[in-house]
């Protein structure tokens, strides 16, 4: 029996397309949860605050050039330091809520024209997600205003949106997001809290990329 894995917290990820409402889904599932009493915790890739998350901003707001590829390293590297710290976290039984994670880093590079199995390598070994929900929206009914972001294009979005479905599988909770925000956030209580319940009950963590 693994011992430590008891009542550990849930790795949830939630993923989709630039502007379909992840982030204000993800901060109200931290405000559910912590409401049932759960320990939980926001988290985001990237997270910016880091000097890796730094470098990556820069390169999002178009104030650098970087190779594909050493932006997408970059990218993974940020999941990397964070790795442990994820770790402790949700074997001390914190559930995270995380809005993005490696399938945006694999979507979005090889969106570009990166090799598929190659965007996947350095992602082998972070801890794998226990749940995936991803908010689906046509890329024509994504938020407007559109920002100056490097990938906020509707072009590019549509491409995302087709490396999305190869890249998904049978376990990711699909969720239509075109709904008011109320009804998805109520499905997405829904999925969650059964998710949570299952971690606490000693299901054991797992390594991408399986
Ligand atoms: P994010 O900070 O979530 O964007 P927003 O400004 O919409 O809050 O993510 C910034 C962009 O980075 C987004 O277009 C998705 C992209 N991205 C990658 O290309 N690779 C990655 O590994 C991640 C996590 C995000």
């Amino acid at each position: 029996r693994a011992c430590n894995n008891e009542s550990r917290g849930a790795l949830i990820v939630l993923e989709g397309l630039d502007r379909c409402g992840k982030t204000s889904q993800s901060s109200r599932l931290v405000s559910y949860l912590e409401g049932l009493g759960h320990s939980t915790e926001l988290w985001r890739f990237p997270d910016r605050t880091t000097s890796v998350g730094q470098m990556i901003s820069a390169y999002l707001l178009n104030q650098s050039e970087l190779d594909d590829r050493t932006i997408h390293l970059l990218f993974s590297a940020n999941r990397w330091e964070k790795r442990s710290m994820m770790e402790t976290k949700l074997k001390a039984g914190t559930t995270l809520i995380v809005d993005r994670y490696s399938y945006s880093g694999v979507a979005f590079s090889s969106a570009k024209g990166v090799d598929l199995e190659w965007c996947k390598a350095p992602e082998i070994g972070l801890l794998a997600p226990d749940l995936v929900l991803y908010l689906d929206m046509p890329p024509e009914l994504l938020k407007g205003g559109y920002g100056d972001e490097r990938y906020e294009r509707l072009e590019f979005q549509k491409k995302v949106a087709q490396c999305y479905k190869i890249l998904r599988d049978p376990s990711w909770k699909m969720v239509d997001a075109c709904q008011p925000i109320e009804d998805v956030q109520k499905q997405l209580q829904k999925i969650v809290l059964d998710n949570v319940l299952a971690c606490r009950n000693g299901k054991p963590l797992s390594l991408l990329w399986s």
